[in-house]
């Protein structure tokens, strides 16, 4: 069997290329940029960009299943894929696609029609807060040992990305999860201050949650995160300082095992806040 893993390099990807390959699977991956990318011996690289799917025809060749990131042109990359031969797909969308009047749902959303109507066989994968968005925290806390951001008592189920690509890897190994739709979440929901906590925790030191206004963090991110994106942000943690997000057993039911914890996903980044 051979799987076409697209986002191969992000931070889901990555555990999707490992995961298939101690699985015994054959992996082929698209990316962009080859050559600032760097995978296990084995894995058949191959340059390539969603948003250009007729160059994908012969990333295809030979392949059974697709792990699909959601960038480009995903109807015509489905499209590639089922002339191909590929028989599975299993999509990395999103929670948001549940919430109303969402712009990143609605993106996800039709990504996941787009799947839906290929003919092939599906499975969407709709994580919510990866544990990995945590990592913009890394430089103020290793330089200062401080986390600026508002809503401390944002409650939220981060999931851990290992946990993400190993139901992935499930899915497209097995028939078990063909036409499910998988809403993912870490184990237990965690306020900010708390994760705060665990990540301090993990490292041996005492890390401040210091509370911005909304309006001052905004503005203080302007430069990296969209102004959309951040009013996007500041409504999901105002909703979930209200309403504790509520974990689901998901990857627990397709794994037969646990969530990985917020603490163990600090302690495989323990050198990220060092
Ligand atoms: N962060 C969250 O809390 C969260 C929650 C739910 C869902 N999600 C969804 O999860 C996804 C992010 O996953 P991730 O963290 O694993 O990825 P990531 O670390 O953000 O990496 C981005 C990946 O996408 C690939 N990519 C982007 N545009 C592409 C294009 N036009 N053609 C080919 N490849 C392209 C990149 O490949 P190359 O650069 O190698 O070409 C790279 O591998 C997004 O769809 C996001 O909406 C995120």
């Amino acid at each position: 069997m051979r799987v076409l893993v697209t986002g191969a390099t992000g931070s889901v990807g990555r555990h999707v290329v490992a995961g298939l390959l101690a699985a015994g699977v054959h992996v082929r991956v698209v990316t962009r940029r080859p050559e600032a990318a760097e995978f296990a011996s084995g894995v058949e690289v191959v340059k390539g960009d969603l948003d250009a799917p007729e160059a994908l025809e012969s990333a295809f060749e030979g392949v059974d299943g697709l792990y699909l990131f959601v960038a480009g042109k995903t109807a015509s990359v489905l499209d590639q894929a089922k002339r191909a031969g590929v028989t599975r797909v299993v999509l990395l969308s999103s929670m948001s696609v549940g919430f109303d009047d969402d712009q990143i749902g609605e993106s996800h959303r039709v990504a996941e029609e787009a799947v839906e109507d290929s003919g092939l066989e599906w499975t969407h994968l709709r994580p919510g807060m990866f544990a990995s968005n945590l990592l913009e925290w890394a430089s103020s806390i290793r330089a200062e040992g401080v986390v600026r951001e508002p809503y401390g008592s944002a409650a939220q189920t981060a999931i851990h990305e290992v946990d993400i690509a190993e139901v992935a890897v499930a899915a497209l190994l097995t028939d078990r999860h063909v036409g499910a739709v998988l809403a993912l979440t870490g184990p237990e929901a965690q306020t900010k201050v708390a994760q705060t906590a665990t990540i301090g925790a993990a490292i041996c030191k005492e890390i401040r949650f210091e509370e911005l206004a909304p309006e001052q963090w905004k503005a203080d991110v302007e430069d990296e995160v969209p102004g959309w994106v951040a009013d996007w942000l500041l409504g999901i943690w105002a909703g979930a300082t209200e309403v504790p997000e509520t974990p689901t057993s998901t990857v627990e039911d397709v794994l037969g095992k646990p969530a990985r914890t917020l603490a163990e996903w600090a302690t495989d980044h323990a050198d990220d806040f060092r």
